[in-house]
This record gives structure tokens, C-alpha cells and sequence, in this order.
């Protein structure tokens, strides 16, 4: 019997909605045991979200601070599992702060110890240097990162930038202004994640992972767009100083909303110009973006 750990957070029940669909396959499968575990924190994060706590969680998402994790139940802490699927999604560029602070936390490497993952994330558009943090978390909890798939809202970035917030602060998946898209990764798209289960299903029966990846990316699980990388590498290089000047200051208050502002400039005038500049720089770049893009589909 081979047993599976589904271990997650989703404020909205989106990812959860993901992986059930995507594990279906697997729950299926007489000879699998599957088992969910969702992570809490001994403080939760309130959503719908507030303006203001959705810019405070900024400095400490982005500077990867642990927060107080409560204990998985003691089944999930003595079994050792043949395959974890971690659920995540990505807040301020980084893995949000309760998957941050579960990877960090006490419970982390009993559990993920030598055991196959496979990340699922669930995000606006921007995840790319989220998983790269993730991957550095999972080594130092000495797991084997087996595979990815990362579902996205994929409406054009500026749109779902105004859709998605309308949704945390409202808790509605709603056509804002009755013509913009729903926010989120599309119906259709979580009812299809099944046929990732399908390939998860096959190589875990299999006990190899070799090859389950290219195969991940062929169905369609990783979508690299080049814009977005190129967009997600100048933020982060941003984003530190940011965190790092509000993290430490006493004007805590002030900065945030000083970097409410420098956001909304950064999005709205500075990315359409960099967008436009990226793109008539595309064919000097042609090379690197390829080499990129089947890199941030792998796993290495
Ligand atoms: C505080 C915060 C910051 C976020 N930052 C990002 C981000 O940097 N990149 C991105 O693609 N999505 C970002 N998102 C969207 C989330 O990744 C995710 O899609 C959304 O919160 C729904 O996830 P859920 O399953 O927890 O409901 C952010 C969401 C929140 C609440």
C-alpha cells in the first residue's frame, strides 16, 4: 500500500479545490492511501483581507519570516509517506508565509525527510522565484523535489493584477465591473487537473520519477511566460530592499503605505514601459529566455 500525503493552505479553498481534483486519480487507486493535511498557524491570516494587513504581511512574506505553526496530527508526524504533494501558493514573490513557516518549522523534516515532493502551486501569474526559495526550503528539510505544476490565472497580467486584489479584499470571484474575467486559474483548467493526477498516479506505482516531469510540462502543468520571469527577477531584487527598509523601521505604518504607492506606480506605468522594452529586446535575447524557460519547467 502506498500512502501520499496531500499538505496544503489555501485561504480561499481555490488550491484546495485543485488538489482535489488532481489527486481524484490517485484516490481511485485501490493500493493508495491518501491523506490531507492542512497547514494552520497559531495566528491566522484573516480573508477576505484588510488593506492594510494585506500590505503589512509584505516585509515578513518576502523575507521568508516563520510564523508559529500548530502540529500536524501525530498520524501525518509517524507515518513515512511515499510521496508528498505540497500544496503553496505565492504571496509578495515568496512562498506565502504559512508554507514558509511550516517548511521552517519543528514538524518539517520528520516529514519530509527523504520523501518525494511534488509542488503544486496555485497563483496569480508570478511564481517562478517563489519556487526557487521553495526548492532551497525543501533541500534544507533533505526532501527530493520529483515534480511541479504551477496553475495560474492566465488573463493578461495588468487585469488579473485588479481582478485578484478585488477578490482577497472582497472574498468574491467576481466579473469586476461586470466585463473584466473572473480571477483565480479557470474552471475549466481545475476540472482538467485531473490528467496530472493520472501521470503522478503512474510514476508513483512505478516507485521512479524519472522522466514524470517532461512529462508534467507536456500536459500542459508549467506555463513559462518570459515577460512575467523577467518581471518576477527585477521585483525580487526590489522587493528586498523594501522589506529590509520596513522590516527594521519604527515608521512601520508610513513606509507600508509609501510602498502601497511605489506599487501602484511599479505596476501601472514602469511595467507596461519595461514590458515594451523587453519585447523589441526579445531577439537579442532569444537564446537565454529559451535556456530560461526550460529550466524554470524543471525541477533542477
Ligand atoms: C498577500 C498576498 C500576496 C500575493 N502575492 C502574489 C505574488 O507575488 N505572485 C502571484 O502570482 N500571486 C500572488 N498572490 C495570489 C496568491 O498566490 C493566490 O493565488 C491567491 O491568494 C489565492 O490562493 P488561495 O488558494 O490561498 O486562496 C498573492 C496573494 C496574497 C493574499
Amino acid at each position: 500500500m502506498k500512502k501520499v500525503l496531500v499538505l496544503y493552505y489555501s485561504q480561499s479553498g481555490q488550491l484546495k479545490r485543485v488538489l482535489d481534483r488532481l489527486t481524484e486519480p490517485i484516490r481511485q487507486e485501490g493500493n493508495v492511501e491518501v491523506t490531507y493535511c492542512e497547514i494552520q498557524l497559531e495566528h491566522e491570516f484573516l480573508f477576505p483581507w484588510k488593506k492594510e494587513a494585506f500590505f503589512n504581511a509584505f516585509p515578513e512574506s518576502y523575507k521568508q519570516v516563520p510564523q508559529t505553526v500548530l502540529s500536524p496530527p501525530a498520524e501525518v508526524l509517524n507515518t513515512k509517506y511515499d510521496l508528498i504533494i505540497l500544496g503553496y501558493q505565492v504571496w509578495y514573490l515568496s512562498p506565502s508565509i504559512p508554507i514558509n513557516s511550516f517548511l521552517k518549522g519543528p514538524y518539517a523534516q520528520t516529514i519530509f525527510n527523504d520523501t518525494p515532493v511534488v509542488t503544486v502551486s496555485g497563483s496569480r501569474n508570478m511564481w517562478v522565484m517563489a519556487q526557487q526559495k521553495i526548492k532551497t526550503l525543501l533541500k534544507e528539510v533533505n526532501a527530493k523535489l520529483v515534480g511541479n505544476i504551477a496553475l495560474v490565472d492566465r488573463h493578461i497580467n495588468l487585469v488579473s493584477v485588479i481582478t485578484i486584489v478585488d477578490w482577497m479584499f472582497s472574498g468574491q470571484q467576481r466579473k469586476v465591473w461586470g466585463f473584466l474575467p473572473k480571477p483565480g486559474i479557470s474552471e475549466e483548467e481545475i476540472a482538467n487537473s485531473n490528467r496530472f493526477g493520472v501521470v503522478l498516479r503512474d510514476y508513483l506505482l512505478k516507485d521512479s520519477y524519472q522522466g514524470m516531469q517532461t512529462e508534467l510540462v507536456a500536459s500542459g502543468a508549467v506555463e513559462v511566460r518570459h515577460f512575467l520571469v523577467s518581471m518576477d527577477k527585477k521585483a525580487n531584487r526590489i522587493f528586498k530592499v523594501w522589506s529590509t527598509l520596513i522590516y527594521k523601521s519604527k515608521n512601520r505604518r508610513t513606509l507600508l503605505k509609501i510602498f502601497n504607492y511605489y506599487l501602484f506606480i511599479a505596476i501601472w506605468l514602469v511595467s507596461p514601459i519595461v514590458h515594451i522594452i523587453h519585447l523589441l529586446l526579445y531577439p537579442l535575447n532569444y537564446r537565454r529566455i529559451k535556456r530560461e524557460e526550460k529550466y524554470f519547467q524543471g525541477i533542477d
